[in-house]
C-alpha cells in the first residue's frame, strides 16, 4: 500500500502553485506599500503561549490544537495562527526599541485539527498582519482597508462586517446582561452553549445550532453596552472606512473565535466557499502584549486563509497563472547540442527562463516539448546553424522566424538573443 498524506493535509501542486505565488506577491507588495515589515516566526511554541492568548475555553484551545510533549516531556503545539508567535517574538526581542509602532506580516503554514472540510483544512495557509503600538482607530482603518486592497487586486469580491466588542471597562457589563438572557433561555440551548453561558457568554453568539441562533435574535447588542471611549474608536473607524471608501456592513453578533479581541473586530466573507465563507477577520488586542509580558502596548491584525483565496480564484474562470517558457532550445546533433547546452546556461544567467531537452529526442519531440512547455519562443540551434554562426528564433505564437547572426563566441549569444526576445515581446 503506497503512503497517502494525512487527512486534512493537502499538496499543494505545480498546476496550482501560479496562483498562490501571485496572491502572496500581490499581498507582500501591498504589505511593503503599506510600510509593514516581514517577521518569519516558528511552527513549534510552548503550548501554554496559545492556551494563555487564544484563551483556554476557545475551540482552537479546547479541541483543535496539535499538541504533544517533546523529547523533554515538555509540552509544545504546532501554530494554530500566527498572533500570538509574533507577539511572543515582539517581547521576546524587544522589537519596540526599533519604533513605537511596529507593523509586521508574516505567511505561513498553521495547524488546527478541524473536521476536514471545502475550504477547512488541518494544515492551511495564512497571510497574517499586526500593528503593534497604536491606539489609532485610523490604524483600525488603515489595516481594515489594506485587507479590502488585496481581495481587489487579487480580483476578489467579499462582504465586510465589522463590529466592536469594547475593552475591559465596558465589556463586563455586557457580559451580565448576556448571561441574565441566556439564563432565561437556558433550557433552550445547546449542551456547548449551556456550558459556555458561564465560563465564555460571548462565545455563544457564535454558536453553530440553528435553535440556538433562532433564540440569540433578540439578545443585547454589545453596541449598547460600549464605554464613551470605545464607542467613540467604533465611530471613527466607521467614519474613516467610509472616507476611503472601504463598504462595511455593521454585525453586532460577531465574536470572533479568539478570546484576545478588544474593541474593533472585522472578517471578510463570501457565499461562494459554502459553510467557510470567511476568507479573512481580525481585529484589536489592546491589552494582550501586557499579559504576555510585556510594555503595554495596543495592537491590531488579520490574517487571511490562502487556500480560501486560491479556492475562489480558482473558481473564477480566469486564465491560468502559469509560468511561460521564455524560450525553448531546440539542437540537433552532437556539436550543437554541446554549444546548445552552454549556451542554455548563458541564457539562464541573462534572466531568460529556459529549457531544453536532455533525452536526446528528435526534433520534432523536441518542437512539441516546446509547445507543451508553453514557450514563448523556441532556438534552433543545429549543425548547418552552428557552422554558419547563427541561430533561428521562432516566435511560438506567430509561427514567425528569424535568423540571428553572430560575430562574437556562442557565450555571448545570449546576450544578443535576449535584447531580441525583448525586442519582440513589446
Ligand atoms: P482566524 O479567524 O482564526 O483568525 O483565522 C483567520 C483566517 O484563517 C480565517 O478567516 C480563514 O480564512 C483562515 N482559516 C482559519 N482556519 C482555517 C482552516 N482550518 N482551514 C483553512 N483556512 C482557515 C486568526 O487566526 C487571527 N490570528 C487573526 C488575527 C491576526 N487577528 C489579529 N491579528
Amino acid at each position: 500500500m503506497s503512503i497517502k498524506a494525512l487527512k486534512g493535509f493537502k499538496d499543494i501542486l505545480p498546476d496550482e502553485v501560479g496562483l498562490w505565488q501571485f496572491i502572496e506577491q500581490t499581498a507582500r507588495d501591498i504589505f511593503h506599500r503599506y510600510g509593514f515589515e516581514e517577521i518569519k516566526v516558528p511552527i513549534l511554541e510552548k503550548t501554554e503561549l496559545f492556551v494563555r492568548t487564544i484563551g483556554d475555553s476557545t475551540d482552537i484551545v479546547e479541541k483543535e490544537m496539535y499538541t504533544f510533549l517533546d523529547r523533554n516531556g515538555s509540552s509544545i503545539t504546532m501554530r494554530p495562527e500566527g498572533t500570538a508567535s509574533v507577539i511572543r517574538s515582539y517581547i521576546e526581542n524587544g522589537l519596540y526599541v526599533r519604533g513605537s509602532v511596529q507593523r509586521l506580516y508574516t505567511i505561513g503554514p498553521m495547524f488546527r485539527h478541524e473536521r476536514p472540510q471545502k475550504g477547512r483544512l488541518r494544515q492551511f495557509h495564512q497571510m497574517s498582519v499586526e500593528v503593534l503600538g497604536s491606539n489609532s482607530a485610523k490604524i483600525d482603518t488603515e489595516v481594515v482597508a489594506m485587507a479590502w486592497q488585496i481581495l481587489q487586486e487579487i480580483g476578489l469580491q467579499a462582504s465586510l462586517e465589522i463590529n466592536s466588542l469594547g475593552c475591559a471597562a465596558c465589556r463586563p457589563s455586557f457580559k451580565e446582561a448576556l448571561q441574565g438572557f441566556l439564563q432565561e433561555r437556558f433550557q433552550h440551548l445547546c449542551e456547548d452553549c449551556k456550558r459556555r453561558s458561564n465560563i465564555n457568554p460571548l462565545r455563544v453568539l457564535d454558536c453553530k445550532s440553528e435553535n440556538c441562533q433562532a433564540q440569540y435574535v433578540s439578545a443585547p447588542s454589545i453596541l449598547k453596552y460600549l464605554c464613551g471611549a470605545c464607542s467613540d474608536h467604533f465611530e471613527e473607524v466607521k467614519q474613516t472606512l467610509s472616507l476611503v471608501d472601504v463598504p462595511y456592513a455593521v454585525n453586532a453578533k460577531m465574536v470572533r473565535g479568539l478570546d484576545y479581541y478588544t474593541r474593533t473586530t472585522f472578517e471578510l466573507i463570501t457565499s461562494e466557499l459554502g459553510a467557510q465563507g470567511a476568507i479573512g477577520a481580525g481585529g484589536r488586542y489592546d491589552g494582550l502584549v501586557r499579559q504576555l509580558g510585556g510594555p503595554d502596548v495596543p495592537g491590531i491584525g488579520f490574517a487571511m486563509g490562502m487556500e480560501r483565496l486560491v479556492m475562489l480564484l480558482s473558481q473564477k474562470d480566469q486564465v491560468e497563472i502559469r509560468p511561460a517558457l521564455d524560450l525553448f532550445l531546440v539542437t540537433l546533433g552532437e556539436a550543437a547540442t554541446e554549444k546548445g547546452f552552454v549556451l542554455l546556461q548563458a541564457l539562464r544567467s541573462q534572466g531568460l527562463r529556459a529549457m531544453m531537452d536532455q533525452e536526446g529526442r528528435s526534433l520534432k519531440n523536441q518542437m512539441k516539448q516546446a509547445d507543451k512547455q508553453n514557450a514563448k519562443f523556441a532556438l534552433i540551434l543545429g549543425e548547418h546553424e552552428l557552422a554558419n554562426r547563427e541561430v533561428a528564433l521562432k516566435d511560438m505564437r506567430s509561427g514567425e522566424q528569424e535568423l540571428i547572426e553572430f560575430t562574437a563566441a556562442i557565450e555571448d549569444w545570449a546576450d544578443v538573443i535576449k535584447t531580441k526576445i525583448k525586442q519582440q515581446l513589446k
